[in-house]
Order: structure tokens, then sequence, then C-alpha cells
């Protein structure tokens, strides 16, 4: 039977994340046809599910294949005019992403970044929009390059001062953080399925507000034909209607993937997001692995952490590998001075413990890497 390299491994990579089994059985079910009222039942059933765990009840929400690069751009060529600007607020790498396709699209963007490690702040974007044109800003929750969980209601509030429309990135946090996009006044959430969803890669997931539909109304036409809301629209509001494809199969995994959330309860997995994030942290820290992230926003989803001396980064990952445990390493400008571990989803305490026991394997009590010779590390930090 098939079966892919490193399947028996535990992800702890920040997604995709573990599947649990009951969410891939559900994927080997047989495909049904994409326009059948059973799978229209399961696609409304999902977007039910959606529009709970980003707190809304008034989102239209749509679901269709992708990945969450195709979420980030179908916001924003559905809400971002020509003409009109884009603030971009980046906390990393992936808010860095929305200002690259602004950019490919040739829309006009202005972009506002934080430190590494660190967030941009309500004082900030006020004062970038005290004098900035924008109308449209973007948010990343958790920016997953630098394990930043930004400080979502107070920077939606100055954004709304502003009257902008709001993007949220929630790829890193849907389904194990909270998120109130009605309350906020969000007006889309973007997510993929692979991180605190805990389903395989393959969905774009976006919960777009009436003044976001409004906004989409009013421009003549966006420089997308897939990923134009206007085209998906009567479809989401009666998956018996074609417009391109469903992705069935992914559509039964969601499907079982928010019933698992309802059955444990938003509530007390958002208790557990952050239960696995301190405990896993604490863990590392006894191992001198400490965030590079800055203490108050540390995000409950991902930890990054910085490799005590002696460890180099490809020969740990690699020896961790070995021991069943996948982690990644950083992107950007910590590209091998830090690794990346996610805690969402599936993942349980208990996968905590192996993933611990795994780095304190490798890594031992004092730093020493079991897998590479101390001055190959001391030599790669120069
Ligand atoms: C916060 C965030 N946004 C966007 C993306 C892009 O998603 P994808 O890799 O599914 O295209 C990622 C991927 O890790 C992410 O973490």
């Amino acid at each position: 039977m098939f079966k892919p390299e490193g399947a028996n491994s535990l992800l702890m990579i920040p997604g995709p994340t573990p599947v649990a089994a009951e969410i891939l059985a559900a994927l080997s079910e047989p495909t049904v046809a994409h326009t059948s009222a059973g799978l229209a039942a399961i696609i409304q059933r999902c977007q039910a599910g959606i529009r709970s765990v980003a707190g809304t009840d008034n989102a239209e929400v749509f679901l269709f294949a992708g990945s969450g690069t195709l979420a980030q751009e179908a916001a924003v060529v559905n809400l971002v005019p020509p003409g009109e600007q884009l603030l971009v607020v980046a906390n990393g790498y992936f808010g860095d992403r929305f200002r690259d396709i602004a950019e490919a699209h040739g829309l006009e963007v202005d972009h506002l970044s934080a430190e590494p490690g660190k967030s941009v702040s309500a004082e900030e974007l006020d004062a970038r929009l005290e004098r900035s044109r924008a109308t449209t800003v973007t948010l990343t929750h958790v920016d997953t390059a630098t394990g930043v969980a930004a400080p979502l209601a107070e920077l939606i509030r100055v954004a709304k001062r502003h009257d902008a429309l709001v993007i949220v990135d929630a790829v890193c946090s849907l389904g194990g953080m909270p998120i109130a996009m009605d309350e906020w006044g969000i007006d889309v959430v973007l997510s993929g399925a692979q991180k605190a969803l805990g389903v395989p890669p393959g969905l774009v997931i976006l919960a777009v507000s009436k003044a976001a539909m409004e906004r989409r109304r009013s421009i003549k036409r966006v420089p997308s034909y897939y990923a134009d809301l206007l085209n998906w629209e009567a479809s989401m509001h009666d998956p018996k209607q074609y417009f391109s494809t469903h992705a069935v199969n992914l559509f039964y995994a969601l499907d079982v993937a928010l019933q698992r959330i309802a059955d444990e309860g938003l509530a007390a997995r958002i208790v557990r997001h952050d239960a696995m994030s301190k405990s896993f942290r604490a863990g590392m820290a006894a191992l001198g692995f400490r965030p590079m992230t800055e203490r108050a926003v540390l995000a409950p989803t991902l930890s990054v952490l910085a490799y005590p001396r002696g460890l180099e980064d490809q020969p740990f990952r690699d020896a961790l590998a070995a021991r069943g445990v996948i982690a990644a390493g950083c992107l950007g400008p910590w590209k091998g001075i830090g690794v990346r571990f996610g805690h969402m989803g599936n993942t349980s305490m208990g996968d905590i413990e192996t993933g611990l026991r795994a780095v304190e394997e490798v890594a031992g009590r004092d730093g020493a890497v079991a897998a590479a010779p101390a001055d190959r590390a001391e030599a790669a930090r120069g």
C-alpha cells in the first residue's frame, strides 16, 4: 500500500500540522459528484463551522481549492480598487507577502513593518494612518515566521477609526485562538486548512463582511478570474451551482475537523493551545532554547526559538527527524539562527512531551548537540 516517507513522524512544523485519524479516514471516502445535494450540505455545514470559529453571524464564507497565499491574494484583489492605497502592516515574512501580492497586481501599497520579533503597535498604526491615504489595511494575526501574535483587537480599532476596511490573515490562528470578526469589525478573515484547523492543505477559507462585499461590487473588474468572489458567490450560496469543481474530499475532512472543534468546544480548544505553548516553551527553556519573539506577543500556536550555543540548525533538525520529530527552520533574517515548532490543531499534550523528549535526546540538558560537532557549530556562528 502507498505510504509516503515520514508518514510515521510527528509533524511539529508550523503547518501542515498532524491530521487526526478520523479526519484522514473521511478523506478516503468515495468522491461524490461536485454538484450533488449531499456535498452541498457538507459545504454548508463547513461554512457554518467557519462562521463559528471566526466569530461571525453575518459574513459570507467562501471555501475553494487553493492555499493560504491564494486566500491572501483573493482578499487583496477583491478589496483594493485600482487607484486606492493598501496599507500592509507586517510583523514578519507573511505580512510582507501582502505587499508582494499587491505589487504583483500593480496596486498602490504603503508598508508598516515591525522590528523582528515585535508587533507594530496601535500607536504606530494610528500615526501612519494619520498621514496615509489607505482605504484598506492588512493585519497578520500570527506571523508564522516570527511567532508574533498581533494585538488584533487594538489594531482593528485604530484602523476602523480611520474608516479603513480590515483584512486579517488568520492562517496560523483560526481554530486555535479567539477571533471575534463581528465584534471587532473585521472585513475579511482569511485562512488555510492546514494549521490550527488540522486539515491537510488545499483549501482557501475566506469570511467576508457585508461592507467588504459592497467594496467588491464597487470595483468594476478585479485582476483575477478564479479568485473573483463575485464568480464564486452563487456557488457559495448554493454549492450545487457550478463555478469551479469543489475540492470534494477536502470538504469531508474539513467537516469532520469542524465537528471535532465543536465537540471539544472552541473555548476549551483555545485553553488547550495556551497550555501546550506554555508547557512546550518551558520544556525548551530548560534545554537552553529561548523565544526569539518578544514575550508580550508570543503566539500560542507556534514557538520560534533561538538555538543555544553548540547547536547547528540543519544537523539538529536532521537528528530530530531521525527520532521521528519534524521541526522547521526559520525564514528570512533568522534562517539558521532559530528553529520553529508548531503546536496547534490536533497536536496533543502527549505530542508536546514526545517532541520535548526528542529534543532532549538530541540537544542534551547542557545544550551540546549529539549530531553536530561543536566546532562546526562554532564555525557557522563565526
Ligand atoms: C500567516 C501565514 N499567512 C499565509 C501563509 C501562506 O499560506 P500557504 O503556504 O498555504 O500558501 C502562511 C503559510 O505558512 C502563513 O503562515
